[in-house]
């Protein structure tokens, strides 16, 4: 599902990391920690599609160019970028989605409950309201988006690291029950969140070691 080979990565003149090799069988959870500049977020955002490697090859869910690799996988990071649309918009993002499907979205989601409370419900506009959300509201948005566009490989980087104690386990469980039959890449400095996880990677001088 994924396979880096050899891949390396330099931010103009600074060299994040070398030659590295990652596969990740389909259904796979893998679990990378390691501290702050490492690299992380870089390895993620390079497996998003949306950097192109230094050097090395990268095939995801059979793709090898990030155009192509942008549209085979979702991305859940610190905190969501939110559109001046409505919440409807925000979540679909243009695909074809079912009255049904929206619906069993936002429970797995966690979050029908605060949309169901709003004036305007799902059609409520973020535009001015963006910052009114919660970190833990936006970061549902962005999870019920990701389930509304349904790849088969979920990225996750830090996803509960800005948000509070009772938001950071709403959204884990959101995501735990998202993650059911996915490959999923896991970036967290919280090792309990990987509970169950196949292999858990430390991230260091540019490499990956199995814990
Ligand atoms: N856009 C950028 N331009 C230049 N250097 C960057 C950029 N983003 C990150 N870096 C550097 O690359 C290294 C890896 O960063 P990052 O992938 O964000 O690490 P992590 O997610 O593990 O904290 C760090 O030294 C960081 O300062
Ligand atoms: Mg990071």
């Amino acid at each position: 599902m994924i396979e880096l080979k050899n891949l390396s990565f330099t931010y103009e003149n600074k060299e994040v990391f070398k030659n590295l090799s990652l596969k990740v069988k389909k259904g796979e959870k893998v679990g990378i920690i390691g501290e702050s500049g490492c690299g992380k977020s870089t390895l993620l955002r390079l497996m998003a599609g949306l950097y192109e490697p230094s050097s090395g090859e990268m095939i995801i869910d059979g793709e090898n160019i990030p155009e192509k690799i942008i549209r085979k996988v979702s991305v859940i990071m610190q905190s969501p970028m939110l559109l001046p649309m409505s919440i409807r918009e925000n979540i679909t993002m243009g695909h074809e989605v079912s009255e049904d499907k929206l619906k069993k979205i936002l429970e797995d989601a966690n979050i029908k409950k605060w949309i169901d409370s709003l004036p305007e419900g799902i059609e409520t506009y973020l535009g001015d309201r963006a910052d009114e959300l919660s970190g833990g509201q936006a970061q549902r948005i962005a999870i019920a988006r990701a389930m509304c566009k349904d790849t088969e490989i979920l990225l996750l980087d830090e996803p509960t690291s800005a948000l509070d104690g009772e938001n950071a386990a709403s959204v884990l469980e959101a995501l735990d029950r998202f993650s059911i039959g996915k490959t999923v890449i896991h970036v967290t400095h919280r090792k309990e969140h990987l509970n169950g996880y196949d292999r858990i990677f430390n991230m260091k001088d540019g490499c990956l070691f199995l814990q």
